[in-house]
């Protein structure tokens, strides 16, 4: 049965949402789903906005067809080329074989790369700012460059003030019911999908998508209909604000996130004690990770959320512990920068994490390194308390400047 929503009296959200899928791309958990959103304009001609991944495109076409109610489909922009919106392309080309494809050059070479049917008789190619009357509506086109693919563009209505903004202010998270972000608790039911979607997937690319909130910035905007999850029509500077934020590697709060690779525990409770040292301070905002279990997709997210990030691991084979190794890894390829850091090490008989760490966040941008450290041989002693204590000290001290 298709399921549909208004989003405005001629504007239809007709995706879908998935809740079997275990990896987003393969690799990023998402136990709360996802959507898919692909839009339909009712206008003198009519106008279909992305499509949606292969395993919900069977509802997708329903969709599609019920809200034409018999119109034939004149147009599908294509505002990005990844599968999880491109798939159901090809199928609507067989079903629609008159439509017209609106996108960008890029778009062309990308169409032809994962279809057969022909793409230069039905291309209608766009370039920046370019537009499509489509009747009551005019869609104008605005290139989005490595948000998050570098065909990637967005379509903005300049008569309702609808911006169609591709991956950008999407989330994981799949839909229940509410379409508009007004509707659920996005700040403590979404956010930190939001966050851990947008920082995961376009994280390295911040200064393409402040490029893109300048360019958004001369929009008058009231509405933001995202590829995933809710649309917003209220206090999207809030939302945007976030955006900001995450794009230029600002921290959202002065916090501290502790992120431990611990083999056997003894470096995991170095960290619980420098927690509780931090608290007895005063410090509130506090988290701590075990980075062997937690996907390393939430430890960036919330990398992206703190000020001030301490790493303790162990030594393993002569070098870093492999799971912070490869959190380090993601957090230097995402670009991570402007936080204050620290470092805790393990090591029985040849320490080497703190060194090879410190080398690691040496190598990436504007981090600031605390000269205080810990090194633990096996296991944290009594006597060495006052280390950790003047590690503490030296966090919250840093954290007052
Ligand atoms: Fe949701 Fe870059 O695709």
């Amino acid at each position: 049965m298709y399921c549909v929503k208004n989003v405005t009296d001629d504007l239809f959200w007709i995706g879908g949402s998935d809740r079997r899928l275990a990896l987003f791309e393969n690799i990023y958990p998402i136990p709360r789903g996802v959507s898919y959103n692909a839009y339909l304009l009712l206008d003198e001609k009519t106008v279909l906005l992305d499509t949606v991944d292969a395993s919900v495109s069977e509802l997708f076409f329903e969709n599609l067809e019920h809200v034409l109610g018999g119109r034939k489909l004149d147009y599908l922009v294509v505002n990005h080329m990844e599968p999880d919106h491109c798939a159901s392309i090809g199928g609507v080309v067989l079903r629609y074989p008159d439509v017209k494809l609106v996108c960008n050059a890029k778009t062309v070479t990308m169409l032809k790369q994962f279809f057969d049917f022909d793409v230069d008789s039905r291309a209608v190619v766009v370039k920046e700012m370019d537009t499509l009357s489509t009747g009551k509506h005019t869609l104008a086109f605005v290139m989005a460059p490595m948000v998050h693919w570098p065909e990637a563009m967005v379509t903005f209505d300049t008569v309702d003030g609808t911006l169609f903004s591709a991956d950008a202010f999407g989330t994981f998270g799949a839909l229940n019911g509410n379409l508009f972000a007004d509707e659920v608790d996005f700040e403590h039911e979404w956010l930190p999908d939001a966050r851990r979607y947008l920082t995961n997937i376009v994280g390295k690319y911040g200064p393409q998508v402040q490029a893109v909130l300048k360019k958004a910035s001369g929009l008058d905007i009231k509405r933001i209909c995202p590829l995933h999850g809710p649309v917003w029509r209220e206090n999207i500077g809030w939302f945007i604000d976030k955006y900001d934020k995450w794009s230029s590697y600002t921290p959202e709060e002065n916090a501290v996130m502790i992120a431990y690779a611990s083999v056997y525990g003894n470096t995991g409770n170095a960290a619980d004690v420098l927690a509780s040292k931090l608290a007895d301070l005063g410090v509130k905002n506090i988290a701590v990770y075990d980075v062997s279990v937690t996907d390393p997709s939430y430890v960036l997210a919330e990398a992206f959320l703190c000020s001030h990030l301490v790493f303790a691991a162990s030594t393993y084979t002569g070098g870093i512990f492999t799971p912070m190794e490869t959190l380090l890894l993601e957090l230097k390829a995402h670009n991570l920068q402007n936080r204050t850091v620290a470092v805790m090490e393990n090591g029985t008989w040849a320490p080497m994490a703190g060194k090879l760490m410190k080398e690691l966040l040496g190598s990436m941008k504007n981090m600031s390194l605390l000269e205080q450290g810990v090194t633990i041989r096996s296991s944290l002693k009594e006597e060495q308390l006052s280390q950790v204590e003047a590690l503490a000290k030296a966090i919250k001290d840093s954290m007052e400047r």
